[in-house]
C-alpha cells in the first residue's frame, strides 16, 4: 500500500494495533445499523437450527471493516475463523486444503475474492453449493473426478468491488451486504472507544476534529487517533484536547474534509484540464497517474459520498462544491458545460 495517511486500505503498523481496537462482538460493533441488524437475525436462526450460517458477501469501500465483521460473525457463531486472500491462494491444492481442514459450521474468510484466478473459483462452487470437492485425477481419457464431501462451512468474502465477482461465485452468496461509509456521529463514538481502549483522555471537541477528517472510515480513524496521541504524548500533557487534536492534524497536513494530495489533484484536474468534466475514468487516471481500479474503489466512493464528485453516465463531473472547496466559481448551469 502507499503511505498515505488517510490511505483506507492498511497500512504495517495498523494491524498490531487493531487488535486490540477492533470490536469482537456484534453488541461492540459500531454503525452499519442495517448491517448489524440482519446478520445478528441470520446468525441467531442458524445456531437455533443448528445450521452453518449461508455464505456472506460483503462488499464496501476499504477500511470500513469487512474483515472485522468476519471475525465478529465467527465469534457470534461460536466458531473459528480461517483467513486467506485471494490473490494469496496460488495453487488449487491450497484452496482444497483449507477447504477440508474446515470443521463443521467454521467460517472460511476470503478477503479480496474477486481476485482469485478462475481455475481456483470454480473449486468454490461446488463446494459452497454442496459441500463438495470435486477433483480431477489424471489426465486425458483416463481423467476421472472424485467428489470429497466437506463439512457444512460459512464462507465469508470481502471485496471492494461487488461488480467485479463472476456472476456464479455472486449467486452463491445467500447473505450479501453492502457497507457504507460510517456516519461522522458513528465515527466519534468509535474514536472514543478507541480512545478509552488506548487509555488516552481526549474532549468533545477533539473527538469532533478527529471524526471530521477520517472520511467515514474506522481505520482511518484510528489511525489518526494514534498520530494525535503521540503529540498530544510529546507537545502536550497527553491529554488530547481541541486545540491538541487540531495542532497535531494540521502538522499531519490532514485537511478539514480528511482529503489528501491525491484526492485535490483528482479534483483539480477536471476541473482545471477537463472544464470540471464530465471526464471518463481513464483520462483521469491518465493526467493524474494513478491506478484506475485505486480512483474507482478508495479515493471515488469517497469524493462521492462526500458530495464533491458526481459520476454521471457520461463521466465523472466535479460539483459546485468542488469549486467551492478550491475558492473558485463552479460554471453556472446555463453556460453550456453542464
Ligand atoms: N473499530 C473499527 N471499526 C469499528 C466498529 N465498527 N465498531 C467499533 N469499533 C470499531
Amino acid at each position: 500500500m502507499n503511505d498515505r495517511l488517510v490511505a483506507a486500505g492498511s497500512v504495517d503498523d495498523d494491524a498490531q494495533y487493531d487488535a486490540g481496537l477492533r470490536p469482537r462482538s456484534l453488541a461492540e460493533y459500531i454503525g452499519q445499523d442495517r448491517v448489524r441488524d440482519n446478520l445478528e437475525v441470520s446468525i441467531a436462526a442458524a445456531r437455533g437450527r443448528k445450521e452453518a450460517l449461508d455464505h456472506v458477501l460483503l462488499y464496501g469501500p476499504p477500511g470500513l471493516g469487512k474483515t472485522t465483521l468476519a471475525y465478529v460473525v465467527g465469534n457470534e457463531l461460536g466458531v473459528a475463523v480461517r483467513a486467506t486472500a485471494g490473490p494469496v491462494i496460488e495453487r488449487a491444492g491450497d484452496l482444497a486444503a483449507m477447504l477440508t481442514n474446515l470443521q463443521q459450521h467454521e467460517v472460511l474468510f476470503i478477503d479480496e475474492i474477486h481476485r482469485l484466478a478462475p481455475a481456483i473459483e470454480e473449486i468454490l462452487y461446488p463446494a459452497m453449493e454442496d459441500y463438495e470437492l470435486d477433483i480431477v485425477i489424471g489426465q486425458g481419457p483416463s481423467a476421472r473426478s472424485v467428489k470429497v464431501p466437506l463439512q457444512k462451512f460459512t464462507l465469508i468474502g470481502a471485496t471492494t468491488r461487488a461488480g467485479l465477482l463472476t456472476a456464479p461465485l455472486r449467486a452463491r452468496f445467500g447473505i450479501v451486504h453492502r457497507l457504507d461509509f460510517y456516519t461522522e456521529a458513528d465515527i466519534e463514538v468509535i474514536v472514543r472507544r478507541s480512545a478509552r481502549i488506548l487509555a488516552v483522555p481526549i474532549d468533545d471537541e477533539a473527538a469532533v476534529e478527529v471524526s471530521r477528517r477520517s472520511r467515514g472510515t474506522p481505520r482511518i480513524a484510528n489511525r489518526l487517533l494514534r498520530r494525535v496521541r503521540d503529540f498530544a504524548q510529546v507537545r502536550a500533557d497527553g491529554r488530547i484536547t481541541g486545540g491538541v487534536a487540531r495542532d497535531a492534524l494540521k502538522l499531519l497536513e490532514v485537511d478539514d474534509h480528511g482529503f489528501d494530495e491525491v484526492d485535490r489533484k483528482l479534483l483539480r484536474t477536471i476541473i482545471d484540464k477537463f472544464s470540471g468534466g464530465p471526464v471518463g475514468v481513464n483520462s483521469i487516471a491518465a493526467a493524474i497517474n494513478e491506478e484506475k481500479d485505486a480512483i474507482e474503489d478508495i479515493y471515488e466512493p469517497f469524493l462521492i459520498q462526500a458530495g464533491f464528485l458526481d459520476r454521471t453516465p457520461r463521466g465523472r463531473v466535479a460539483t459546485a462544491r468542488a469549486y467551492e472547496y478550491f475558492g473558485l466559481t463552479a460554471p453556472g448551469r446555463d453556460s453550456g458545460l453542464w
